[in-house]
């Protein structure tokens, strides 16, 4: 069984191509709702937070865990590796594909708080920039309303202008997704980079697809896939009514 945490409905961006590649698997999937957003939390709060899903997930069978959060991977995968027996698999902003395909020379990062100033993120753009500039930019209030379910329409262009505008400002023509809340706003992403600046070609990058073939291949070397027909549990620690929305819009 596959276990997938994040602090909210987030984590199902990258379920969703996860079970493109693994669609005969069992999941459970954890919304930790109840304490999100994790973006301006403590270190020690996430690892808190992880540490006690982690366990709970391992109780109800996971034999591999997604820390589906950027923020939770920056702040607490370390820990979990070195305190639990099974294998974690986590989040990285996509800096290094954003830097080999740019054409203006400026890359641009999307992500919480939390992810921007840990070392994690600090040393992948060290190791990836290769002299190309990268700019960053929180997505604030972006957690909030996908939590929402708010995810086109005026107030979801009016909270992504303010965060994308600068970055888009300065040049930036590979927009990187580094918090998995934000590919759910995808769309709103792509017509406000279009409306601002028609004439540049703008990608958006989600690390999502990347994530899931690295699980699996780990599944496949260590022998975990079963393929013994799809499942999934799906359990929050707070109001499940956005999760269930989310899940089955997936379906559709
Ligand atoms: N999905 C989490 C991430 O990837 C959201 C963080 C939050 O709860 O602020 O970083």
């Amino acid at each position: 069984m596959i276990g997938i945490f994040d602090s909210g409905v987030g984590g199902l961006s990258v379920f969703r191509e996860i079970r493109k590649l693994l669609p005969e698997e069992k999941y459970i999937y954890y919304s930790d709702n109840a304490h999100c957003p994790y973006g301006e939390k403590s270190v020690s709060y996430i690892i808190g937070r992880a540490r006690e899903i982690t366990s709970f997930l391992i109780s109800k069978g996971a034999e591999i865990i997604v820390v589906a959060c950027n923020t939770a991977t920056a702040a607490a995968i370390a820990t979990l590796r070195d305190e639990f027996p099974v294998r974690f698999i986590g989040m990285e902003p996509a800096v290094k594909p954003a830097v080999k395909s740019t054409r203006t020379g400026v890359v641009g990062v999307l992500a919480t708080a939390g992810t921007l100033k840990a070392d994690k993120y600090l040393n992948t753009r060290e190791k990836f920039s290769e002299g190309i500039k990268i700019v960053e930019h929180i997505g604030e209030g972006f957690v909030e309303i996908v939590e929402k379910g708010c995810l086109t329409g005026n107030e979801a262009e009016s909270i992504v202008i303010s965060s994308l505008k600068p970055l888009l400002d300065e040049g930036a023509d590979r927009i990187v997704l580094g918090c998995t809340h934000y590919p759910f706003l995808s769309s709103t992403i792509a017509k406000i980079a279009a409306e601002l600046y028609p004439e540049r070609d703008i990608e958006i990058i989600d690390p999502a697809p990347a994530v899931a073939r690295h699980l699996m291949d780990i599944m496949k070397t260590e022998a975990l896939i079963h393929n013994e027909g799809f499942s999934i549990e799906l359990i929050s620690s707070g109001d499940d009514t956005i999760l269930k929305e989310t899940f089955d819009r997936l379906q559709a």
